[in-house]
Parts: structure tokens; C-alpha cells; sequence
């Protein structure tokens, strides 16, 4: 048994005997390991009497999920209206450039992930970037990468 289905079997274990659980389950395997490992989803399943299909079913409706692992530091590219006005796409493109990465991705190190974003209420200061939980406003594109320095 690996050790990823070792802690998945503890928290699994925590909701024996209750309905209508699944999706705190998943919630608290997202936490321990950041996304839902393949191995930690089938312990699920056995344990709850599912497929590994129906699991996944559940899983990948709710976009908060995550089926692969994710980066230390998750930076966002907000593409709403204002900042694709204001250059979102020459944002985007510096960074991938950057960090050798598109959009989507997470780097091999898990360092980063690179994704995008619509409108996250400051239109004010488009564009904007999003890394981790604080947004900052990117005065030049040419320059995004110093965001990142912050972190
Ligand atoms: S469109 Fe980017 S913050 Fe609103």
C-alpha cells in the first residue's frame, strides 16, 4: 500500500456509516494532497461501494477539483473584458514565456501553475494577475515576471 492510499484509507475511514459525504471526502483528500490522486479516488470507491468512474463523475463537476498536482504558487491571468481590453493576452504570453509553461500547466517543479480567470472584480486596475490569493495589478506587461519576485 502506498502512502497516498494509506492516508486516503484515514480519511475515508472518517466518514464510515454516513450518506451524502462523497463530496466532503473529496474536499479533504484535496486538502491532504492538493489535487485527487488516482490511487487515493479507487481507495474512495472501494470503501464507498462506487466505480471509479461514478467517482470521477462526481468529482469533475465541481471545477474546484483537481486531478493532477498542482503548483506551490497558482498564478492566475484574469481574461475578463477589462483586462483583455487592457492587454490580458500580451500578460498571458509574457508569462508563458517566462516560465516556459502554457496555460494550464504546471511547471516540473511544481513551482507554479498558469491558468486564467474571468473578471475577478478589479476592473480598475486591469490588467490584473492573480498569485495565489493576492491580485496585482501589471503596469507592464513586458514586466509581469517581477510579480512573481513578491511571492
Ligand atoms: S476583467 Fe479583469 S478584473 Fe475585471
Amino acid at each position: 500500500m502506498t502512502s497516498i492510499e494509506a492516508r486516503a484509507r484515514e480519511i475515508t475511514a472518517r466518514y464510515r456509516g454516513k450518506e451524502g459525504v462523497l463530496v466532503h471526502i473529496l474536499e479533504d483528500l484535496q486538502e491532504e494532497f492538493g489535487y485527487l490522486p488516482e490511487e487515493a479516488l479507487a481507495v474512495v470507491a472501494a470503501e464507498r461501494g462506487l466505480s471509479l468512474a461514478e467517482i470521477y463523475g462526481v468529482a469533475s463537476f465541481y471545477a474546484r477539483f483537481y486531478f493532477t498536482p498542482r503548483g506551490k504558487n497558482i498564478i492566475r491571468v484574469c481574461t475578463g473584458t477589462a483586462c483583455h481590453v487592457r492587454g490580458a493576452s500580451r500578460v498571458l504570453a509574457k508569462l508563458e514565456e517566462g516560465l516556459g509553461l502554457k496555460c494550464g500547466e504546471t511547471s516540473p517543479d511544481l513551482k507554479y501553475t498558469l491558468e486564467t480567470v474571468s473578471c475577478v472584480g478589479c476592473c480598475a486596475l486591469a490588467p490584473v494577475v492573480v498569485v495565489n490569493e493576492r491580485t496585482q495589478q501589471v503596469l507592464d506587461p513586458g514586466k509581469v515576471l517581477s510579480v512573481l519576485k513578491k511571492e
